[in-house]
């Protein structure tokens, strides 16, 4: 049992004051019965919550997905630029979110955003091999020996790459397939070829792949089943 102010401020944008106000306007239904107070006690999973004629139900965590556009970093605040949180919705941002990963600010493509740390957690780590899929476009033409180079393991700064596919997919555009996730590594390892990267996209995590119909800037909640298939 938890405070009726307590739950609706966690799950919405209203305030335990704006619950006050709100409950005085009787606005506020617990089980299809005006409350009087904003304090007393609920169960957030058998009693039925209304505010101003919405049911709020309950999530413990959200997890949404993002089609990145160039031109955000992924953090949750940043001094100069626009973050990727800047683009979810105002009905989340009572949440702690923050981007389950990183994509440069150049880059594009599918992103999770998420209050869960655990989940982050465990689909980041490197020990658990989810892998990330990527349309990549250079500014030379593509060839064997960066394929293969990419299977033996690219020689970086910060030590040997994970073995990574390449699919030569056109003149100067692949698909690359990682399991790690180091900073900068598509442009790096490409430019161990003397390859500069000059369109980079995100389109797959694990099982899932980019939904078609999301469009660059768009963010929606993913379905359980979408959820699983990023981290088989
Ligand atoms: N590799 C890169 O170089 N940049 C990204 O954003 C992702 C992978």
């Amino acid at each position: 049992m938890e405070r009726l102010d307590k739950f609706i401020s966690s799950q919405t944008n209203y305030s335990r004051k704006d619950i006050k106000d709100l409950v005085k306007k009787k606005q506020v239904l617990v089980n299809g019965e005006v409350v009087l107070k904003s304090d007393i006690k609920v169960d957030n999973l058998v009693d039925k919550i209304v505010v101003c004629g919405e049911e709020i139900i309950f999530k413990k965590y959200v997890y949404l997905m993002l089609n990145k556009p160039k031109g955000y970093v992924s953090a949750s605040f940043d001094k100069n630029d626009k973050t990727v949180i800047d683009l979810v919705p105002d009905i989340y941002k009572h949440r702690n979110l923050f981007p389950a990963g990183r994509l440069d600010k150049d880059t594009t493509g599918l992103m999770i955003i998420t209050d869960d740390g655990e989940f982050a957690h465990n689909i980041l780590a490197p020990n658990k091999h989810i892998s990330k899929t990527y349309n990549v476009t250079i500014d030379i033409d593509m060839n064997e020996d960066m394929v293969l180079g990419f299977k033996n393991g690219v020689n970086l700064s910060d030590g040997e790459c994970k073995s990574a596919s390449l699919e030569i997919t056109g003149k100067n555009t692949g698909i690359v397939i990682l399991t790690e996730g180091r900073y900068h590594q598509i442009k790096r390892m490409f430019g161990c070829f003397g390859a500069k990267v000059v369109e980079l996209e995100r389109i797959k995590m694990g099982n899932f792949t980019l939904p078609s119909d999301l469009k660059q800037g768009d963010v929606r909640e993913f379905t359980k089943e979408e959820l699983e298939s990023v981290r088989s």
